[in-house]
């Protein structure tokens, strides 16, 4: 009986351990970073197209936060580019942010026009891990 309790803890660590091992940092906009789009010439809905996103996977927005910030807002936020009251805040030019659920997470610039000019990137998160 304990050593069958044993084996199934060692498997859920095993399985923790995969997870983690396999977390992916994806740097928004990849050598261009978090900018304007005309001038990384850098387009975030592309580029964040073609990835899968997975719970516990880390975004890295990299900017000059004399020129930038990035907020995390509702999806009408995201749609308007509306940077009042926003899920959360983030300025200190290096930020590492976890996706921590299954759905979409919205994350606009708020600084001046940014976000209409297209400063804005919808991450859609789809799956619990790569392994499933
Ligand atoms: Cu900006």
């Amino acid at each position: 009986m304990a050593l069958a309790i044993r084996k199934t803890l060692a498997f859920f660590m095993m399985i923790t351990a995969f997870q983690v091992s396999f977390a992916t940092v994806y740097k928004v906009g990849d050598s261009a970073g978090w900018t304007l789009p005309f001038i990384g010439h850098v387009n975030y809905t592309d580029w964040a197209s073609n990835k899968t996103f997975h719970v516990g996977d880390v975004l890295e927005f990299t900017y000059s936060n004399l020129f930038h910030n990035v907020e995390q807002v509702t999806q009408k936020k995201y749609e308007s580019c509306d940077a009042t009251s926003p899920i959360a805040s983030y300025s200190s030019g290096n930020d590492y942010i976890i996706l921590k659920t299954i759905g979409h997470e919205y994350f606009i610039c708020g600084v001046a026009d940014h976000c209409l000019l297209g400063q804005k990137v919808d991450i859609n998160v789809t799956a619990i891990s790569p392994l499933v």
